[in-house]
């Protein structure tokens, strides 16, 4: 099957076809060849990253894929020994070492996640692994970008685009030839109905909804429960159903700050 950077597919029961047009296998092939599972790095080391474990075990569970090599934070944030029984490394030294490494980016926060990514991107070699749990529905022509995450019970139909670092949580549903662009965050039980667009660096709260056709202009937050009957501008809070604009945000807001370990 053909898979192009952005052209993946899945379903429960069938192999992956990643982002970065590998499929992942462990054990014995079927001609026999013996291939093994490919090391990854989780980038964060709380709640997030927690998850971005337990969904890689659930994938090695039902086709070894990944051998997960431990957590990477910002040097300041060192401190924790292990994390589930798995070392927590300092990234940029880290990752300079073992440029064979994949990566995921397991950070709540779309802005964040931004930041660290801009980061990684220049100064580390590695490549973003792209995850999907194999609960995760995928109808025909779901593409999934690089280092995104799918997760347990996530229900996409059809003809959907998913960038890149999109985190796509719990049991969300996604309907035919909507669009979530780079560094999303569609935090649990959201739905985005079909013909939907959510921009660059959306935060969907816990169960919100993007009505047929919505949308959403990049760096928008919806609180939790909020319901977009209408398209919404770039960099505003929105809550409620129907959404109401409750906060500007000056354009760039999402960028790195002076300080900031990025
Ligand atoms: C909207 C949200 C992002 C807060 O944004 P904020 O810019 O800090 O907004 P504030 O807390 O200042 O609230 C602004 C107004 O919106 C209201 N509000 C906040 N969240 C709301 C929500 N989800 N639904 C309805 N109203 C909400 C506040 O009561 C406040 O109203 P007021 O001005 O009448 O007092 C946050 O409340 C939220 O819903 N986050 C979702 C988190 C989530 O789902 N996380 C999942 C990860 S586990």
């Amino acid at each position: 099957m053909e898979c192009g950077a952005l052209e993946s597919k899945w379903r429960l029961g069938c192999s992956c076809h990643l982002a970065d047009g590998e499929d992942r296998f462990a054990g014995k092939g079927e001609e026999g060849l013996l291939l093994v599972s490919r090391p990854l790095a989780i980038f964060g080391a709380g709640g997030q990253a927690r998850e971005a474990l337990q969904l890689v075990r659930d994938i090695n569970g039902a086709s070894p894929a990944w051998d997960v090599l431990g957590f990477l934070v910002d040097e300041g944030y060192l401190g924790q020994g292990t994390v589930h029984g798995l070392p927590v490394h300092g990234a940029l030294p880290w990752l300079s070492a073992h440029p064979e490494v994949s990566l995921v980016v397991a950070v709540g926060s779309s802005s964040a996640r931004y930041g660290i990514v801009e980061r990684l991107s220049s100064r580390a070699p590695n490549s973003f692994a792209t995850l999907v749990h194999p609960s995760a529905w995928l109808g025909d022509g779901v593409e999934i970008g690089h280092g995104s995450l799918v997760c347990a019970g996530a229900l996409l139909t059809t003809d959907i685009r998913v960038g890149r670092h999109v985190h796509v949580n719990l049991a969300c549903t996604v309907g035919h030839d909507a669009e979530i662009r780079d560094y999303a965050t569609l935090n649990q039980r959201v739905s985005v109905a079909g013909n939907a667009r959510v921009g660059t660096g959306c935060e969907l709260g816990t169960a919100s909804c993007a009505l047929p056709g919505v949308e959403l202009g990049d760096w928008t937050i919806l609180g939790a429960g909020t319901v977009a009957t209408e398209d919404l501008p770039a960099n505003v809070t929105a809550v409620g159903a129907p959404a109401r604009i409750v906060k500007n945000r000056p354009p760039g807001w999402h960028s790195p700050h002076p300080g900031e370990p990025w």
